[in-house]
C-alpha cells in the first residue's frame, strides 16, 4: 500500500474509490477517510491484505462502498494473480455487519468463476470480475439517484406545506460511501437543491466521529446550512421542537425490517417516536438481507476499546491520548439495531415501504426482482 496526497480532491463531489490501470499493474485507489477532513490523502492498494486493512481501519467504510470495495478487491486479486477464493474469504471476514460487503465479493467471485468455466482463461475471468465490480458501481450510483428522488418525495408527503425542513442525520451516508451521492445524505442533497433544507443537524457520531469529520465535510462542500451536535444533545433538540425528520442509512436490513446502523441510531428512533417525528431509513436493495430473519440475528461488530477510552486521533491535530484511567474496560459496538415498529419508512431505489413489515419488504423484493 502506498500513500499520496495529490489529486484526491475532484472539483465536484468526492471520489471515494476508483480502479486504475498502472504500468506495474492495476490498483485500487481509496480516499483515506481516516484522514478527513484535515487531509485529503489517497491510499493505493496493490493487494487484498492492504485493502482488508483499509476496511478494518475504516479508511474505506459505509455499507454501499464496502460492497464496491469487496467486488473490486476480488477483481484486484484476480488481475494480480492472487488466490481469488482466499482473497474473497479475507474480504468477507474483514467486517461482519454491512451485508453489502459479502454481496459485492460474491458477485465478483461468481463472475470470475463463470469466466473460468467458460474458457479456463485466467485473464478473461479477471476481466469478468472487474466488469462485475464496474456494473455494481454504476448500479449503486443509479440507485443513489433514485433513492434521493423517492426520499424527497416522501418528505413532501409526510411534511407538506412547502416550508424549510430541519433534518437530523447520524454517521455518514453521502458520496463518501457510494458510487453516487449516497443514501440518506443523497436525499438531503435533493432537498437542498430544491431549496427546502432549512438546517441539517449533524450528529458527531462518537466514537469515530463520522458525522463531525465526514458528513460535516460533505455538507460544507455543498454549501448546506448545517450544525454539528454531540450525540447526547439530540434529545434537547427534539424537545425544543427543532427536528422535522430523521434520515439515516443502514448496514443491514433484516427480513422483518429491523435495521442495523451506526451505534446511536436506535436512541434517535426512540426519541423520534416519542416526539412524533418521522424516522426514515434510506438504503439500496443490496442492503436488504432476506437471509437474516430479524434484528436479533444481525451480527453487530464489536470494536476495540481504545476507540472509546482514547480521544480520536486526527492527523496533524493530536488526539489518540487516553481520556479514561488506565485499564478501563469499554463497551464499543459499532452498530445498533432499530426494530421496524420505530421506523416510519424504508426508502429504497425500488420503492418505499411504510409501514415497515416483513410482508411489505418481501413484496418489494419480489417486485424489484421481477421488474
Ligand atoms: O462503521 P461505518 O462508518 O462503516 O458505519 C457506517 C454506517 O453506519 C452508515 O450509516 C451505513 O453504512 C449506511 S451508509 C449509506
Amino acid at each position: 500500500m502506498s500513500v499520496s496526497g495529490a489529486g484526491a480532491r475532484p472539483e465536484a463531489g468526492v471520489s471515494s474509490l476508483r480502479w486504475e490501470e498502472r504500468p506495474e499493474g492495476p490498483v485500487l485507489v481509496l480516499l483515506d477517510q481516516t484522514r478527513l477532513p484535515l487531509e485529503e490523502v489517497e491510499l493505493v492498494c496493490t493487494d487484498v491484505p492492504a485493502l482488508v486493512e483499509a476496511i478494518r481501519t475504516l479508511a474505506v467504510r459505509g455499507a454501499p462502498l464496502l460492497g464496491l470495495a469487496g467486488a473490486y478487491g476480488v477483481a484486484l486479486a484476480a488481475a494480480r494473480g492472487f488466490d481469488v477464493e482466499e482473497a474473497a474469504g479475507m474480504l468477507e471476514r474483514s467486517r461482519p455487519t454491512a451485508v453489502n460487503l459479502g454481496h459485492g465479493v460474491r458477485l465478483a467471485v461468481q463472475a470470475y468463476r463463470a469466466g473460468l468455466r467458460a474458457d479456463g482463461d485466467g485473464a478473461r475471468a479477471a476481466a469478468a470480475a472487474l466488469e462485475a465490480a464496474r456494473t455494481l458501481h454504476r448500479e449503486d450510483a443509479g440507485a443513489s439517484a433514485r433513492m434521493a428522488r423517492r426520499g424527497a418525495e416522501l418528505l413532501d408527503e409526510l411534511l407538506p406545506g412547502g416550508g424549510g425542513l430541519r433534518i437530523l442525520t447520524h454517521c455518514n451516508t453521502g458520496a463518501l460511501v457510494s458510487g453516487g451521492e449516497g443514501t440518506a445524505l443523497a436525499v438531503v442533497m435533493e432537498v437542498h437543491r430544491a431549496g427546502r433544507l432549512r438546517r441539517l443537524w449533524v450528529d458527531e457520531t462518537r466514537p469515530l466521529l463520522q458525522g463531525a469529520r465526514l458528513t460535516a465535510y460533505e455538507a460544507a462542500r455543498h454549501g448546506m446550512p448545517y450544525s454539528l451536535l454531540t450525540d447526547n444533545a439530540a434529545g434537547s433538540l427534539f424537545s425544543a421542537g427543532e427536528v422535522d425528520a430523521v434520515l439515516i442509512g443502514a448496514d443491514r436490513i433484516a427480513a422483518d425490517g429491523s435495521t442495523a446502523n451506526k451505534i446511536g441510531s436506535y436512541p434517535l428512533a426512540v426519541l423520534a417516536k416519542y416526539h412524533k417525528v418521522p424516522f426514515v431509513v434510506v438504503a439500496p436493495m443490496t442492503t436488504v438481507d432476506p437471509e437474516t430473519p430479524d434484528g436479533a440475528s444481525i451480527e453487530v461488530e464489536q470494536r476495540a476499546g481504545h476507540e472509546v477510552t482514547d480521544a480520536p486521533s486526527l492527523p496533524g491535530a493530536g488526539g489518540g491520548f487516553a481520556v479514561a484511567p488506565p485499564g478501563t474496560q469499554a463497551y464499543n459496538p459499532a452498530f445498533d439495531v432499530t426494530p421496524p415498529e420505530l421506523i416510519t419508512a424504508i426508502v429504497t431505489e425500488e420503492g418505499v415501504v411504510s409501514p415497515v413489515t416483513r410482508d411489505a419488504l418481501g413484496e418489494l423484493r419480489t417486485r424489484s426482482r421481477s421488474g
